[in-house]
């Protein structure tokens, strides 16, 4: 044991990830490993809340677990596994469900968004997803949580659990902080930068795939929409060139008033082909890597088999905890 503090995360593997995904998470977590105690899931409980082609979601589960080591996150000092592999997930969860509040699951962004459309087919498990999510996070006593900006009132409901749940028995969760980075927790969409980069969008140009060709990424990028104002400039009047100035700060590191000064007399077609060469630069180890880990399946079986070992060790423990507070009959055996 250490006294590291304690990151959880995860990605649904409801479909290939994308740029939005690497820059607005996996990024980080990379760049967070060393100083955490990782524990980074591949949440796929949390993709069947719609349906999922089973063979798909069989390949795509083990494609992103590759895709997270590609991206530099090291197998031996963190726990990569398959959220349906610790099955005290769906346990904690259930007991979550029962102290969630309908009107608060109500609220949620992601819920109403779709429930706009077509409350009466969206599936239960959809709605109580957040619950599910918080049980993810305080299994693990976890202390921080890197994701996207969209994950932000989630996060605010696990606390919220966290603490309603410490206030009703006794102490018993880490109340999790959320990580958002200053630049690129939200990336939008290439066709449309008022919406963010999805990979269910129906356009395939709105969004680069971590794994496609340079080609692909490339065309992508010159394609994007912009605008008529030919400059350069971070701001809200300028969705399309705001979004590539952020990807191109994300990944270069440069702060996006240096890039402003760089491209002051540049027109997009020069300003577009550098970002898309930046982000092929960003993405060629990744992309390689992964090649190479999806030949060897073994070592992926090891890898996930040995952390949902790890992750199911550390999780019985909390779950021994909440179901003995609740007054469920501790089991002898
Ligand atoms: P999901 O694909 O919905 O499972 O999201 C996995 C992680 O990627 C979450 O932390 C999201 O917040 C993050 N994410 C997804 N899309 C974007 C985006 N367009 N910009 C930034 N972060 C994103
Ligand atoms: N709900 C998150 C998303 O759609 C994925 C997720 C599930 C997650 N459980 C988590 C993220 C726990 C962080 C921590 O992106």
């Amino acid at each position: 044991m250490n006294d590291k503090k304690v990151i959880f995360s995860g990605v649904k593997p409801s479909g290939d990830l994308t740029l939005g995904n690497y820059l607005g998470a996996i990024k980080n977590w990379a760049e967070l490993q060393d100083e955490y105690e990782c524990y980074y899931c591949i949440v796929d409980l949390h993709a069947v809340t719609v349906h999922q082609d089973p063979k798909e979601l069989r390949k795509r589960s083990l494609e992103i677990l590759a895709q997270y080591i590609a991206a530099g996150i090291n197998p031996d000092d963190n726990t990569m596994f398959m959220q349906s592999h610790v099955s005290a997930h769906a346990e904690l969860a259930w007991v979550l469900n029962c102290i969630s509040y309908m009107g608060q699951l109500k609220r949620m962004t992601q819920f109403k968004d779709k429930a706009r459309n077509n409350e009466e087919n969206l599936s239960a498990g959809f709605f109580t997803y957040p619950a599910l999510m918080a049980a993810d996070i305080l299994l693990y006593q976890t202390d921080l949580v890197p994701v996207g900006d969209d994950q932000k009132q989630h996060l605010e409901l696990a606390r919220d659990l966290a603490e309603r749940f410490n206030s009703k028995y006794s102490d018993t969760f880490v109340v999790p902080d959320v990580y958002t980075s200053k630049i690129g927790s939200r990336i939008m969409g290439l066709q449309n930068p008022n919406s963010k980069m999805s990979k269910s969008d129906d356009n395939k140009n709105d969004y680069v795939l971590i794994i496609e060709s340079d080609n692909e990424t490339e065309k992508k990028i010159k394609k994007s929409i912009t605008d008529s104002l030919n400059q350069v400039k971070f701001s809200d009047e300028q969705p399309g060139i705001k979004n590539l100035i952020t990807i191109l700060s994300k990944v270069t590191g440069d702060s996006t008033q240096d890039i402003e000064n760089k491209y002051e007399n540049a027109g997009y077609g020069k300003f577009k082909s550098d970002v898309a060469e930046a982000v092929n630069e960003e993405l060629k180890p990744i992309r390689q890597r992964f090649e190479e880990l999806m030949k060897n399946k073994d070592y992926l079986e090891q890898v996930y088999l040995e952390g949902a070992e790890r992750a199911e060790t550390v999780a019985r423990k909390t779950l021994r905890k909440v179901y003995k507070k609740v007054g469920f009959i501790p089991r002898k055996f």
